[in-house]
């Protein structure tokens, strides 16, 4: 099974079972997911900045719809009790693993080196 079958079986596998949930749980993962990826692409804007505005424009633009989507799915989770908070890190940390299969550690790397750069 290739690299990309496993990631797609993992999306489709987080979804299934968080749809299994009430509609809090799928929220909690929708939000959970949005917020790891926003990250994500935070460290990419730091790294492009003065690097490559062409790309630099287009992950701002991307990141302002995931952003979008991050406040669209918390305003469905006015007040998450400790089992959805609990549900939305184990899915953030799964999505965090998801990302560094995809880049084999990359995304990993490069935010440790912006995180040690950003040091006075
Ligand atoms: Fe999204």
């Amino acid at each position: 099974m290739s690299r990309d079958a496993i990631l797609e079986l993992g999306g489709w596998l987080l979804g299934f079972l968080t749809a299994l949930l009430d509609p809090q749980g799928i929220w909690a993962c929708t939000a959970a997911v949005e917020a790891t990826v926003h990250r994500h692409l935070d460290d990419q804007l730091y790294y492009l900045a003065g690097r490559d505005p062409g790309l630099h424009a287009i992950i701002l633009s991307i990141r302002e719809e995931e952003l979008a989507h991050l406040r669209y799915a918390e305003a469905q989770l006015p007040a998450p009790g400790p089992l959805l908070l609990l549900l939305r890190a184990m899915i953030a940390v799964a999505t965090d693993c998801l990302i560094w299969l995809s880049t084999w550690g990359d995304s990993v790397r490069m935010a440790r080196a912006l995180k040690a750069a950003k040091l006075p």
